[in-house]
């Protein structure tokens, strides 16, 4: 065929002066400057490192938000659920999420929106109890990390419905302020210094990153939300939080545990032993339900827990007081700190539980 001279200058024209320097071959891309403080090679912030932490963290790794995702708990174990709950103050409890995703970057942050890392959401929270809880950044967390029910309207003469059944497994924010215990009629409560100091929240606790090269660990601080992990293959407490707020001038961890070393004033388990405060608020926990079954709750007749601590019994009316205790043993368990977040409430709300359930329990050494 023959190609026709004049179209192929027209063809020849096209590619070398209109396409050619279109294309650019090893140019950059044309990227919205507006990106690059996020997915530059020398981003502003610094997402990847986040990202790391954030894999070794429970918000990613618990996995709860395929199960936890109708109802009222979406709001807290969906990044969907918590998002509308922002948006609207409230979620379809009727409805679920159809792709649930687990709390993540977006679920805290709206980057895409902001431009920044600034957090969706931290007005202050009000708990299930009434209790207003207000503590900076703080409140981030506490939307979710809550109490879901009031201690005051489910501790009552009953059975106990399931083994879920309780304050639901994050009371922190309850905790930290010493409000929404079962507190016993006649007996008076007090907080520990944590509950009152505005630098004791959450983030700074359990966000603030160890310093120094060796120290440094995707495992604990950062987004990993996390004051215990694996840092160069040994289990490692990250005491950055106390120290960096000027509130203690020491924190060590007691070689070979993973306790604070702080000491308890008092021996309150009564083993015989002034322990660390998580050694004595294990302790306690220990008198009620362990696993060699000589717990209180476990020995009792018609026990709810059987001898190696999983729960047995959902049909026997129990008097108040078993149900306070139990309350009371699953509050400060699932808050998990071992009774960092608030000593005095928790050792308090343990040995006033004991106290009930066995009239020779010991309580003289109670913290007042
Ligand atoms: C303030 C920070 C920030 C800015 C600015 C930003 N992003 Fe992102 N972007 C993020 C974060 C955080 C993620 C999630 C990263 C992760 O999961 O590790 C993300 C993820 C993404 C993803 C992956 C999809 C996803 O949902 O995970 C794409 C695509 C993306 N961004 C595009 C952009 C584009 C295009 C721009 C500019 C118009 C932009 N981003 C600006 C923070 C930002
Ligand atoms: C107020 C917020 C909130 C609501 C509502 C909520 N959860 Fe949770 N849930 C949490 C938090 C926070 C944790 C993690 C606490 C921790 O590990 O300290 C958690 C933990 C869990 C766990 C893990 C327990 C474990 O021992 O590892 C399960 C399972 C769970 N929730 C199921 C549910 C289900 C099912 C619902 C709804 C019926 C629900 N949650 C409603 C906040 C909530
Ligand atoms: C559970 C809530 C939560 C999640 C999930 C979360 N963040 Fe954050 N993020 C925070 C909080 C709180 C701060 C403030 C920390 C502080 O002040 O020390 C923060 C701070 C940051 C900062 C520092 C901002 C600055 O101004 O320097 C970056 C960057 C960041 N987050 C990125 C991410 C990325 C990327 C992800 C997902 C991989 C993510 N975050 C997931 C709560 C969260
Ligand atoms: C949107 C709700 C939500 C927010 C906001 C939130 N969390 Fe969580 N967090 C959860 C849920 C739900 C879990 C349990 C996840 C699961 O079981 O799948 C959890 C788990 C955790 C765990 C792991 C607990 C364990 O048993 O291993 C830590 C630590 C934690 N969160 C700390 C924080 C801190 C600190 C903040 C504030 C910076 C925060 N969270 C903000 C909902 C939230
Ligand atoms: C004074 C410092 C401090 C403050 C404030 C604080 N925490 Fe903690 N938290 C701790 C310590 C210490 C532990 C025990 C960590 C360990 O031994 O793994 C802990 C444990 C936890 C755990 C269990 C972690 C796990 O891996 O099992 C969660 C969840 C948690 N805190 C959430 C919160 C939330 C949410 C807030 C705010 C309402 C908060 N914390 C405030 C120090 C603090």
């Amino acid at each position: 065929m023959k190609v026709n001279g004049r179209f192929c200058g027209v063809l020849v024209f096209l590619f070398t002066v209109v396409l050619l320097p279109s294309v650019s071959w090893s140019g950059p891309v044309d990227f919205p400057k507006g990106c690059l403080d996020c997915h530059g090679s020398e981003a502003k912030y610094a997402v990847l490192g986040a990202r790391a932490q954030y894999m070794t963290s429970g918000h990613k790794k618990l996995g709860n938000a395929s199960y936890a995702n109708s109802g009222d708990c979406m709001a807290c174990h969906t990044n969907e659920g918590f998002i509308e709950l922002v948006k609207r103050g409230k979620v379809d409890p009727k409805k679920f999420v159809a792709n649930p995703s687990e709390v993540g970057c977006f679920t805290c942050h709206a980057p895409h929106e902001t431009g920044d890392f600034s957090l969706r959401k931290t007005d202050k929270v009000t708990l299930a109890n009434g209790a207003v809880f207000d503590r900076e950044k703080g409140n981030l967390c506490a939307n979710c990390h809550q109490a879901r029910r009031a201690a005051k309207t489910e501790v009552k003469a009953r059975n106990i419905p399931s083994d879920s059944w309780g304050a639901h497994h994050g009371p922190q924010a309850d905790m930290l302020l010493g409000t929404n215990g079962y507190e016993f009629p006649g007996k008076s409560y007090s907080q520990s210094a944590h509950a009152s100091l505005p630098k004791a929240n959450c983030v700074v606790c359990h966000m603030t990153l160890p310093a120094g090269r060796y120290s440094f660990s995707p495992a604990i601080g950062g987004h990993s939300f996390k004051l215990e992990g694996e840092v160069h293959e040994r289990p490692t407490l990250n005491v950055a939080g106390c120290l960096v707020s000027g509130c203690h001038t020491e924190m060590k961890q007691v070689k070979g545990t993973v306790f604070f070393d702080r000491k308890a004033p008092a021996d309150y388990d009564g083993d015989g032993k002034v322990e660390t405060i998580q050694g004595e608020t294990q302790g306690l926990c220990e008198r009620i339900i362990n696993k060699s079954g000589t717990g209180l709750l476990q020995k009792m007749k018609d026990a709810p827990y059987d001898a190696k601590g999983t729960f047995i019994n959902s049909k026997t009316q129990y008097p108040v007081e078993v149900v306070a205790a139990l309350y009371n043993y699953k509050y400060v368990f699932e808050d998990r700190s071992k009774g960092i977040h608030n000593t005095v409430y928790a050792i308090q709300l343990l040995m006033d539980s004991l106290k009930a359930l066995d009239k020779g329990f010991d309580d003289s050494k109670r913290p007042q």
